[in-house]
């Protein structure tokens, strides 16, 4: 049974810790993994309109998910009308809970045509683009996008007042603009000033890396809630430890690396191809070494090993040496300088 705008809304105020999409990190294995360790409401990485059109298996692949997920959007991504509404008709077939308009992805080659954010440029454009989504179904239509085109010319007052207009159930925003890229940070005062100004609930994102940093940007800024997207993936319990926060619970939230490895682990080999799973437990282990002694030599050799249990016993071998080792907080250090949002 699909969700009603009200009762999508409903689930985000209960959990304003969401999962931000990113690309060939946020799969179904990762999100049914986040799920299990407190997030909210997880979005798809983005999924090609174009690429649905020509029935690649691999797009269909990635909007899958696990009735674990729900509620679960599935985020498009495309230029033209046309094939966009057939995806969005594709994402309500598939039961997913809504659809999510990707708006921010600066990549040269999206931007190049008109897709991501360049709609920043062209709002006439994004009108066309939300009408002609939200009229090709019935379950709740949201979008995320970053704060404008540039510096001189941000605009997520007015994006925010059209995609109200249009009817969107939210605007997810990530408070760089397009020509920021990954750089500087995300600005957390303009994102209060459109919450402010917007008639439409707002979701910030940017650079969250602790729960508390969480808890203070939902407070301060007074977004409906926040998404959190690199902060996770250097410190998988930050969700469930938002969550304590805002519930102000006062359990404990114990962190064992290899526990929440193999949690994923388990999801990967339910869900993916082999070297699919190979390539994840290694950049999961990878990031996960951050501050611990001796872990820039630990990922240079698990990149090297090809074979999944000597892989998993290298793993092991590594984050059962670190036991009474305190970890350093590396959330200062720049991390994934790049993607798709
Ligand atoms: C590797 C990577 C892939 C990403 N892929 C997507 C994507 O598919 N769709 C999207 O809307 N945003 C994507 N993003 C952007 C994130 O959702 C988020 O807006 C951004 O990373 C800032 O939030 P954070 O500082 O919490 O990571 C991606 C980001 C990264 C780092």
């Amino acid at each position: 049974m699909s969700m009603t705008q009200e009762q999508l809304l409903l689930e985000m105020k209960k959990n304003p810790f969401l999962l931000a999409p990113m690309a060939a990190i946020t799969d179904r294995a990762f999100r049914s993994f986040m799920r299990e360790m407190g997030c909210g409401i997880v979005t798809t990485e983005l999924v090609s309109a174009n690429g649905l059109e020509y029935a690649s298996e691999k797009t269909r692949r990635i909007m899958e998910f696990d009735e674990v997920q729900h509620p679960v959007g599935i985020q498009i991504f495309g230029e033209r009308l046309d094939l966009l509404a057939n995806a969005a008709k594709e994402v309500e077939q598939m039961g997913a809970d809504f659809v999510d308009l990707n708006f921010g992805c600066p990549v040269p080659k999206v931007v190049k045509k008109g897709a991501g954010s360049a709609i920043l440029k062209d709002l006439k454009q994004l009108v066309k683009v939300l009408r002609v989504v939200k009229s090709a179904v019935s379950i709740p239509v949201t979008m995320k996008t970053r704060t404008g085109w540039d510096e001189g010319s941000r605009n997520s007052d007015e994006v925010a007042q059209i995609a109200f207009d249009e009817g969107m159930t939210w605007l997810a925003l990530h408070g760089r603009t397009r020509s920021k890229g990954y750089n500087g940070q995300a600005d957390w005062d303009y994102l209060r000033w459109v919450k402010q100004n917007s008639p439409l609930p707002i979701i910030g994102n940017g650079d969250i890396a602790s729960a508390a940093k969480a808890m203070q940007r939902l407070e301060e800024s007074g977004c409906d809630a926040v998404m959190i997207g690199r902060g996770c993936l250097k410190n998988p319990w930050i969700f469930r430890e938002s969550m304590a926060l805002y519930t102000q619970s006062d359990s404990t939230v114990e962190r064992d690396f290899l526990e929440a490895l193999m949690k994923l682990r388990g999801h990967l080999e339910r869900t993916s191809p082999d070297k699919i799973t190979l390539l994840q437990i290694k950049k999961f282990s990878a990031w996960f070494s951050a501050g611990y002694p001796d872990s820039a030599k630990f990922r240079k050799s698990v990149f090297q090993i090809k074979d999944k249990d000597e892989l998993i016993d290298n793993v092991y071998a590594y984050f059962q040496s670190l036991a009474g080792i305190q970890q350093r907080d590396t959330s200062h250090e720049a991390f994934l300088m790049g993607g798709h949002g």
